[in-house]
């Protein structure tokens, strides 16, 4: 997770919410999807995604604003069998999308036990673990994959091909969490590379190479190379064939394959901001056996895993998901912090599109 940008202001989850919702509603936004918008990016937020919450906000304004993408988002149904859809997103905005593709799946899953929904026509959803989360609130597994512009190298390539196509794989416990793995398939992701340049820090060393293979850690040249596709994100694992960067290339390899080859849609090069794929998947555990039982074999799993060895000088160990449970619990009592640059990014936005300014003050209301 990374650090909080120590001039951060502390702002009410609730405050920024209204906020957020103000502004997908005053760009044409129906009230329900401004809701599902603001959901999406606040739960990022709340959950330490720093990279993926409100600081985002504007390039779905942009978007909107230039008509890049219509404001309302119509999902329609290309194919469909009883455990499998192909939705078509219609250019809308991916958060509206992706949360009407899942709750098919969903629905279907109660039907055939196992759902698979191929997504075409979307654009960029946020978060992937926000997606599995609907699948644990009902007591199912559920998976989310999208993919995303080119900027993740092959093993021995330089050449930004894969975008860093996030796995998100969640399932009920019975510890406090649910186990949520929710990563990109780089070792950094371009929002994480944006943060690093609010913070003022350099990249450490192996996780972007130029087109000679030599590692960058200019956060502010990285992101402007990336634009211009002479910088590549390197796979988990990264450069080479020693520390396997091979097999985070096959699993971004992967996603890519779910997300377009289900829907015959664009991939590598021919991904841009809008048009992308997603993939979900969800299993309804009780076709399988009680789901007190699964929980308290995944909660096991957990327990078995943070109580085992640990290297000096570690005093904890941690099972995906945790952290983010453990930061959301922290931000809903003491508010989200919020980086001077990202404040003055949303003022100039109210001021821009005629909406209230986010409400600074006061504390947490809910606990
Ligand atoms: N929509 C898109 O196109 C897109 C593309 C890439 C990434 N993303 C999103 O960006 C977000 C951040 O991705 P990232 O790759 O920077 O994530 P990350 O490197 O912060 O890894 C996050 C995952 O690792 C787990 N984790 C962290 N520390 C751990 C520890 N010590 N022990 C065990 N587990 C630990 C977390 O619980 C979480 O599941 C994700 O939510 C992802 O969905 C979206």
């Amino acid at each position: 997770m990374f650090p909080v940008d120590p001039n951060s202001l502390y702002v009410r989850s609730e405050a920024l919410r209204a906020f957020m919702e103000d502004v997908f509603r005053t760009l044409g936004v129906p009230e329900g999807d401004a809701r599902i918008g603001a959901d999406v990016l606040l739960e990022a937020d709340l959950r330490g995604i720093d990279s993926h919450g409100s600081g985002r906000l504007w390039i779905y304004v942009d978007r909107l604003k230039a008509g890049k993408q219509p404001s309302i988002t119509t999902v329609t149904t290309v194919t469909e069998d009883p455990g499998t859809a192909l939705l078509d997103g219609g250019s809308g905005l991916g958060h509206v999308v992706a949360v009407k593709a899942m709750e098919v799946a969903l629905r279907k899953a109660k039907e055939t036990g196992i759902a698979g929904i191929a997504v075409r026509n979307s654009s960029h959803f946020g978060f992937a673990g926000y997606y599995p989360l609907m699948a644990i609130e009902q007591g199912m597994v559920g998976m989310a994959f999208t993919n995303a512009r080119p900027s993740i190298c092959p093993t021995f390539g330089s050449e930004p091909m894969l975008g860093t196509n996030p796995i998100a794989f969640g399932a009920p416990t019975d510890v406090e969490f649910p186990f949520l793995f929710d990563a990109a398939t780089s070792i950094i992701q371009r929002g994480a590379v944006e943060l690093y340049d609010r913070l003022g820090m350099d990249l450490p060393e192996g996780l972007v190479i130029d087109p000679e293979g030599k590692s960058l850690s200019d956060p502010a040249a990285v992101l402007k190379s990336m634009v211009e596709g002479s910088a590549a994100l390197l796979p988990l694992g990264g450069l080479g064939e020693a520390t396997g960067g091979y097999k985070g290339y096959g699993l971004a390899a992967m996603v890519e394959i779910l997300s377009a080859a289900f829907q015959n849609g664009p991939y590598l090069r021919q991904v841009t901001g809008v048009g992308m794929g997603h993939f979900f998947i969800v299993i309804d555990v009780s076709r399988f056996l009680p789901l007190p039982i699964f929980k308290s074999v995944a909660g096991n799993i957990l327990r078995d895993l943070q109580g085992s060895r640990k290297i000096p000088g570690e005093s904890r160990i941690y099972v995906a998901g945790e952290k983010e449970y453990d930061t959301r619990k922290e931000r809903l009592e003491r508010g989200v912090p919020l980086s001077r640059e990202t404040l003055m990014q949303l003022d100039a936005m109210a001021e821009d599109l005629g909406v209230s300014p986010l409400d600074r003050s006061g504390k947490e209301r809910r606990s």
